[in-house]
């Protein structure tokens, strides 16, 4: 077997949960940041899994023991108004009742736990503009070992062709980023990306047109 790109599927959950973890540090680990490891993979990956309009890939390579292991991972929603519909009726309904608002004070969690708690809660609003340039958006990671090799854009490439088949319109997808991860604008902007100014958070559009 060599290292393949497939759709992700329900049982990738945990690998994929694994892989938010160990990269969203601005692209680091942040593993060491947290006492509840599953909170970024619940908010960043795992809802693009399951919820009406998402869909994903993996990235998947031959583990130590032969057996098939979970590498890599883009998740997308065609979209975003949508999704953030579902997240609210059927995500994150069990996960406010799993992590109350009150554990945001409890001194047994890490800052970012709490962090993510509250987001649980409060999740971040979208800026109209983006929204009015494109429905779609995504979240990718690779692990460092298959890093640079060229997955990253084939996966995009992935998530590209699909959303021009469920809509021959649409122009383009974007990218919500930790400003602090500069590593990762880099490749978006290797790709054909642009910054894209917005009130709040930072915003990176790829237009299918500038996809390179
Ligand atoms: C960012 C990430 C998805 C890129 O995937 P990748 O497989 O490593 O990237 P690729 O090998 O497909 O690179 C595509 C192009 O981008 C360039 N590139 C990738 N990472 C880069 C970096 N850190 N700095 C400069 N260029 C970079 C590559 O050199 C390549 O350029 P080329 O056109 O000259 O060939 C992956 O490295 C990753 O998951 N990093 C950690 C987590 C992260 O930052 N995720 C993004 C969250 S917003």
């Amino acid at each position: 077997m060599t290292t393949y790109i497939r759709e992700a599927r329900e049982e990738d959950k945990p690998s994929i949960s694994r892989i938010c973890l160990l990269t969203s540090n601005f692209g680091t680990s942040a593993e060491h940041l947290h006492t509840i490891g599953e909170l970024p993979g619940l908010m960043w990956a795992l809802p693009y899994v399951s919820l009406p309009t998402t869909f994903g890939y993996v990235l998947v390579t031959p583990g130590k023991d032969g057996a098939e292991e979970v590498v890599g991972y883009i998740v997308a929603t065609s979209d975003s108004k949508k999704y953030r519909e579902a997240t609210e009726e059927t995500w994150f309904p069990p996960l406010r009742e799993k992590y109350p608002l009150a554990l945001a004070s409890s001194p047994d969690l890490t800052d970012l736990d709490k962090f993510y708690v509250n987001i649980i809660h409060k999740p971040f609003d979208t800026p109209e503009n983006v929204l009015e340039f494109s429905p779609a958006h995504i979240h990718m990671n690779i692990l460092p070992p298959l890093q640079r090799q060229g997955w990253g854009r084939k996966m995009m490439g992935k998530v590209v062709e699909h959303l021009q088949e469920v809509d021959p319109k649409m122009e383009g997808l974007w990218i919500g980023v930790d400003p602090r991860n500069e590593e990762g604008k880099k490749f978006y902007k290797k790709l054909g990306a642009t910054h894209f100014p917005t009130e709040h958070g930072e915003h990176y559009i790829l237009r299918f047109s500038a996809f390179k």
